[in-house]
Protein backbone atom coordinates (compact mmCIF):
# COMPACT_ATOMS: atom_id res chain seq x y z
CA UNK A 1 0.00 0.00 0.00
CA UNK A 2 1.32 3.31 -0.99
CA UNK A 3 1.49 6.02 1.90
CA UNK A 4 -1.06 8.67 2.73
CA UNK A 5 1.87 11.08 1.34
CA UNK A 6 3.01 9.47 -1.36
CA UNK A 7 5.16 12.04 -3.01
CA UNK A 8 3.69 15.06 -1.88
CA UNK A 9 5.87 17.26 -0.71
CA UNK A 10 5.01 18.82 2.63
CA UNK A 11 6.59 21.78 4.78
CA UNK A 12 6.77 21.25 8.75
CA UNK A 13 7.67 24.40 11.07
CA UNK A 14 8.67 23.23 14.54
CA UNK A 15 9.96 20.30 12.99
CA UNK A 16 13.00 20.18 15.27
CA UNK A 17 10.90 19.10 18.51
CA UNK A 18 8.04 17.51 19.67
CA UNK A 19 4.93 17.40 17.34
CA UNK A 20 6.99 18.77 14.44
CA UNK A 21 9.48 15.95 14.77
CA UNK A 22 6.58 13.22 15.17
CA UNK A 23 5.28 14.59 12.11
CA UNK A 24 8.06 15.02 10.47
CA UNK A 25 8.72 11.21 10.85
CA UNK A 26 5.33 9.93 10.57
CA UNK A 27 4.93 12.31 6.98
CA UNK A 28 7.88 10.44 5.44
CA UNK A 29 6.95 7.37 6.62
CA UNK A 30 3.47 8.23 4.27
CA UNK A 31 6.20 8.91 1.20
CA UNK A 32 6.10 12.76 1.64
CA UNK A 33 9.30 14.62 0.77
CA UNK A 34 9.65 16.37 4.12
CA UNK A 35 11.21 20.14 4.12
CA UNK A 36 11.62 20.05 8.48
CA UNK A 37 11.77 23.53 9.24
CA UNK A 38 12.78 25.35 12.89
CA UNK A 39 14.78 28.29 14.25
CA UNK A 40 17.12 25.67 15.98
CA UNK A 41 18.76 24.92 13.15
CA UNK A 42 20.71 21.81 15.09
CA UNK A 43 17.59 20.40 16.15
CA UNK A 44 16.59 20.48 12.42
CA UNK A 45 19.12 19.37 10.86
CA UNK A 46 19.00 15.53 13.68
CA UNK A 47 15.43 15.13 12.87
CA UNK A 48 16.16 15.57 9.10
CA UNK A 49 19.00 12.93 9.64
CA UNK A 50 16.92 11.07 11.72
CA UNK A 51 13.72 10.45 8.70
CA UNK A 52 17.03 10.14 6.12
CA UNK A 53 18.16 7.04 8.83
CA UNK A 54 14.56 6.04 8.66
CA UNK A 55 14.50 5.54 4.71
CA UNK A 56 12.71 8.67 4.10
CA UNK A 57 13.21 12.02 2.18
CA UNK A 58 14.02 15.43 4.24
CA UNK A 59 15.52 18.48 3.99
CA UNK A 60 16.11 20.52 6.88
CA UNK A 61 16.00 24.81 6.87
CA UNK A 62 16.60 26.93 9.34
CA UNK A 63 13.48 29.38 9.67
CA UNK A 64 12.25 31.85 11.82
CA UNK A 65 8.70 31.88 11.62
CA UNK A 66 7.72 35.31 13.00
CA UNK A 67 10.32 36.59 9.87
CA UNK A 68 8.06 36.80 6.16
CA UNK A 69 11.03 36.64 4.33
CA UNK A 70 12.25 33.76 5.79
CA UNK A 71 9.40 31.61 5.29
CA UNK A 72 9.27 32.67 1.90
CA UNK A 73 12.74 31.37 1.52
CA UNK A 74 11.46 27.75 3.06
CA UNK A 75 9.07 27.76 0.71
CA UNK A 76 11.62 28.47 -2.35
CA UNK A 77 13.69 25.88 -0.73
CA UNK A 78 11.11 23.17 -0.95
CA UNK A 79 10.34 24.11 -4.33
CA UNK A 80 14.27 24.16 -4.87
CA UNK A 81 14.33 20.91 -3.53
CA UNK A 82 11.71 19.17 -4.90
CA UNK A 83 10.20 20.85 -7.41
CA UNK A 84 6.68 21.83 -5.98
CA UNK A 85 4.87 22.18 -2.29
CA UNK A 86 1.37 20.20 -1.49
CA UNK A 87 1.37 20.54 2.42
CA UNK A 88 2.13 23.26 4.75
CA UNK A 89 1.64 22.37 8.25
CA UNK A 90 2.31 25.54 10.44
CA UNK A 91 3.26 24.11 13.90
CA UNK A 92 5.80 26.20 15.29
CA UNK A 93 4.32 27.88 18.73
CA UNK A 94 5.43 28.56 21.82
CA UNK A 95 3.39 30.02 24.99
CA UNK A 96 4.26 31.70 28.39
CA UNK A 97 6.30 31.12 31.16
CA UNK A 98 4.49 28.47 33.89
CA UNK A 99 1.97 29.80 36.10
CA UNK A 100 2.53 33.49 34.13
CA UNK A 101 -0.97 34.90 34.79
CA UNK A 102 -2.25 37.36 32.35
CA UNK A 103 -1.56 40.28 34.61
CA UNK A 104 2.02 38.81 34.74
CA UNK A 105 2.64 39.41 30.98
CA UNK A 106 4.39 42.35 29.78
CA UNK A 107 4.28 44.27 26.64
CA UNK A 108 7.20 42.14 25.07
CA UNK A 109 5.43 39.11 25.91
CA UNK A 110 2.24 39.86 24.46
CA UNK A 111 4.50 41.33 21.59
CA UNK A 112 6.34 37.47 20.80
CA UNK A 113 4.08 34.90 21.85
CA UNK A 114 1.42 36.86 18.80
CA UNK A 115 4.51 36.77 16.55
CA UNK A 116 5.05 33.87 17.00
CA UNK A 117 1.49 31.80 17.63
CA UNK A 118 -0.88 34.01 15.30
CA UNK A 119 2.05 35.96 13.16
CA UNK A 120 3.85 32.93 12.22
CA UNK A 121 0.44 31.18 10.72
CA UNK A 122 -0.58 34.06 8.95
CA UNK A 123 3.11 34.01 7.03
CA UNK A 124 3.31 30.54 6.61
CA UNK A 125 0.02 30.10 5.20
CA UNK A 126 0.33 33.55 2.87
CA UNK A 127 3.55 32.04 1.26
CA UNK A 128 1.99 28.84 0.62
CA UNK A 129 -1.37 30.00 -1.01
CA UNK A 130 1.02 31.93 -3.43
CA UNK A 131 2.88 29.25 -4.17
CA UNK A 132 -0.57 26.79 -4.16
CA UNK A 133 -1.71 28.92 -6.85
CA UNK A 134 1.31 29.23 -8.89
CA UNK A 135 0.89 25.46 -9.52
CA UNK A 136 -2.64 25.79 -10.35
CA UNK A 137 -3.73 25.62 -7.27
CA UNK A 138 -4.83 22.94 -4.83
CA UNK A 139 -2.89 22.10 -1.67
CA UNK A 140 -3.36 21.48 1.82
CA UNK A 141 -2.51 23.66 4.84
CA UNK A 142 -2.38 22.13 8.42
CA UNK A 143 -2.45 24.45 11.82
CA UNK A 144 -1.54 22.76 15.17
CA UNK A 145 -3.83 25.55 16.59
CA UNK A 146 -4.88 24.18 20.61
CA UNK A 147 -7.49 23.04 22.96
CA UNK A 148 -7.01 26.82 24.13
CA UNK A 149 -8.39 27.83 21.26
CA UNK A 150 -11.48 26.01 21.87
CA UNK A 151 -12.05 26.50 25.22
CA UNK A 152 -10.87 28.57 28.12
CA UNK A 153 -7.36 26.09 28.83
CA UNK A 154 -3.61 26.98 29.61
CA UNK A 155 -3.48 30.73 30.14
CA UNK A 156 -5.25 33.98 28.67
CA UNK A 157 -2.33 34.97 26.10
CA UNK A 158 -1.65 31.46 24.74
CA UNK A 159 -5.27 30.57 24.53
CA UNK A 160 -6.03 34.34 22.82
CA UNK A 161 -3.49 33.38 20.08
CA UNK A 162 -4.55 30.28 19.51
CA UNK A 163 -8.45 31.29 19.32
CA UNK A 164 -7.14 34.02 16.56
CA UNK A 165 -5.68 30.36 14.83
CA UNK A 166 -8.95 28.70 14.88
CA UNK A 167 -10.88 31.78 13.72
CA UNK A 168 -8.11 32.24 11.04
CA UNK A 169 -8.70 28.31 9.64
CA UNK A 170 -12.23 28.87 8.96
CA UNK A 171 -12.15 31.89 7.48
CA UNK A 172 -9.39 31.14 5.19
CA UNK A 173 -10.60 28.22 3.96
CA UNK A 174 -13.73 29.51 2.78
CA UNK A 175 -11.50 32.08 0.90
CA UNK A 176 -9.40 29.67 -0.93
CA UNK A 177 -12.00 27.08 -1.23
CA UNK A 178 -12.44 28.22 -4.86
CA UNK A 179 -8.99 27.62 -5.88
CA UNK A 180 -9.54 23.89 -4.39
CA UNK A 181 -7.00 24.59 -1.38
CA UNK A 182 -7.85 23.35 2.49
CA UNK A 183 -7.17 24.97 5.54
CA UNK A 184 -7.75 22.68 8.88
CA UNK A 185 -6.01 22.88 12.29
CA UNK A 186 -5.70 20.31 14.81
CA UNK A 187 -6.15 20.85 18.32
CA UNK A 188 -4.40 19.36 20.68
CA UNK A 189 -4.89 19.70 24.58
CA UNK A 190 -1.49 18.92 27.13
CA UNK A 191 1.58 17.02 25.34
CA UNK A 192 4.85 16.23 27.13
CA UNK A 193 7.06 18.14 24.81
CA UNK A 194 10.12 20.43 25.21
CA UNK A 195 6.86 22.99 25.41
CA UNK A 196 6.84 25.43 28.07
CA UNK A 197 10.10 24.70 29.35
CA UNK A 198 9.01 20.72 29.41
CA UNK A 199 7.58 20.62 32.35
CA UNK A 200 5.43 17.54 31.44
CA UNK A 201 8.36 16.00 29.84
CA UNK A 202 9.90 15.84 32.95
CA UNK A 203 8.20 15.19 35.27
CA UNK A 204 5.73 11.82 35.65
CA UNK A 205 4.28 13.78 38.91
CA UNK A 206 2.94 16.95 36.47
CA UNK A 207 2.11 14.02 33.74
CA UNK A 208 -0.46 12.80 36.43
CA UNK A 209 -2.16 15.87 37.54
CA UNK A 210 -2.91 16.81 33.81
CA UNK A 211 -4.08 13.89 32.48
CA UNK A 212 -6.62 14.28 34.93
CA UNK A 213 -8.53 17.24 33.15
CA UNK A 214 -8.77 14.74 30.15
CA UNK A 215 -11.88 12.40 30.01
CA UNK A 216 -9.93 9.97 28.67
CA UNK A 217 -7.49 10.07 31.50
CA UNK A 218 -3.99 10.24 29.85
CA UNK A 219 -1.70 13.15 28.24
CA UNK A 220 -1.75 13.54 24.41
CA UNK A 221 1.14 11.78 22.93
CA UNK A 222 2.71 14.18 20.23
CA UNK A 223 2.57 11.36 17.57
CA UNK A 224 -1.29 11.31 18.27
CA UNK A 225 -1.35 14.57 17.18
CA UNK A 226 0.95 13.79 14.39
CA UNK A 227 -1.57 11.50 12.87
CA UNK A 228 -4.56 13.76 12.93
CA UNK A 229 -2.28 16.39 10.73
CA UNK A 230 -1.54 13.35 8.50
CA UNK A 231 -5.28 13.22 8.37
CA UNK A 232 -6.09 16.74 7.40
CA UNK A 233 -3.33 16.81 4.95
CA UNK A 234 -3.41 13.26 3.44
CA UNK A 235 -6.67 13.06 0.65
CA UNK A 236 -8.35 10.65 3.33
CA UNK A 237 -9.40 14.31 4.42
CA UNK A 238 -10.43 15.92 0.36
CA UNK A 239 -13.32 17.10 1.02
CA UNK A 240 -12.45 18.50 4.76
CA UNK A 241 -11.96 22.31 5.58
CA UNK A 242 -12.47 25.06 7.86
CA UNK A 243 -12.45 22.35 10.66
CA UNK A 244 -10.54 22.47 14.03
CA UNK A 245 -10.07 19.31 15.20
CA UNK A 246 -9.45 18.45 18.92
CA UNK A 247 -6.73 15.88 19.69
CA UNK A 248 -7.42 16.55 23.44
CA UNK A 249 -8.85 13.15 25.10
CA UNK A 250 -12.20 14.42 25.46
CA UNK A 251 -11.36 17.86 27.01
CA UNK A 252 -13.12 19.82 24.68
CA UNK A 253 -16.29 18.06 24.97
CA UNK A 254 -17.71 19.44 28.65
CA UNK A 255 -17.10 18.25 32.13
CA UNK A 256 -18.22 14.65 33.38
CA UNK A 257 -21.39 14.86 35.57
CA UNK A 258 -19.27 12.41 38.19
CA UNK A 259 -15.83 11.24 38.08
N1 LIG B 1 2.79 20.65 24.22
C1 LIG B 1 1.56 21.03 24.52
O1 LIG B 1 1.05 20.79 25.63
C2 LIG B 1 0.72 21.73 23.47
C3 LIG B 1 -0.67 21.80 23.66
C4 LIG B 1 -1.45 22.41 22.69
C5 LIG B 1 -0.86 22.92 21.56
N2 LIG B 1 0.49 22.86 21.40
C6 LIG B 1 1.06 23.42 20.19
O2 LIG B 1 1.78 22.41 19.50
C7 LIG B 1 2.75 23.04 18.65
C8 LIG B 1 4.06 22.29 18.79
O3 LIG B 1 4.52 22.42 20.11
P1 LIG B 1 5.31 21.26 20.86
O4 LIG B 1 4.46 20.82 21.99
O5 LIG B 1 5.82 20.27 19.89
O6 LIG B 1 6.49 22.14 21.50
P2 LIG B 1 8.09 22.05 21.37
O7 LIG B 1 8.59 23.20 22.17
O8 LIG B 1 8.57 20.67 21.72
O9 LIG B 1 8.38 22.29 19.81
C9 LIG B 1 8.17 23.55 19.22
C10 LIG B 1 9.22 23.79 18.15
O10 LIG B 1 8.94 25.07 17.55
C11 LIG B 1 10.18 25.73 17.35
N3 LIG B 1 9.97 27.19 17.29
C12 LIG B 1 9.69 28.04 18.32
N4 LIG B 1 9.63 29.29 17.86
C13 LIG B 1 9.86 29.25 16.53
C14 LIG B 1 9.94 30.22 15.51
N5 LIG B 1 9.79 31.53 15.79
N6 LIG B 1 10.18 29.83 14.24
C15 LIG B 1 10.36 28.50 13.96
N7 LIG B 1 10.33 27.54 14.88
C16 LIG B 1 10.08 27.91 16.15
C17 LIG B 1 11.03 25.33 18.55
O11 LIG B 1 12.43 25.54 18.29
C18 LIG B 1 10.66 23.87 18.71
O12 LIG B 1 11.52 23.02 17.97
C19 LIG B 1 2.79 24.51 19.06
O13 LIG B 1 2.07 25.28 18.12
C20 LIG B 1 2.06 24.53 20.39
O14 LIG B 1 1.44 25.78 20.64
C21 LIG B 1 1.29 22.28 22.32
Amino acid sequence: MQGLLHDKVAIITGAGSGVGRAAALLFAEHGAKVVAADIDHEAVEAVAGEVVKAGGSAIAVECNVTDMAAVDAMVRAAVDAYGRLDVMYNNAGITTQPGQTFMDATDADMQKLTAVNLGGVLHGCQSAIRQFEAQGGGGAIVITASVAGLIGFGGVLYGSSKGAVTSLTRGLALEVAPRGIRVNSVCPAAMPTNFGGGVLKASEAARQHTAGYHPLGRVIAPEECASAALFLASDLASNITGVNLPVDGGLSAGKPMSR
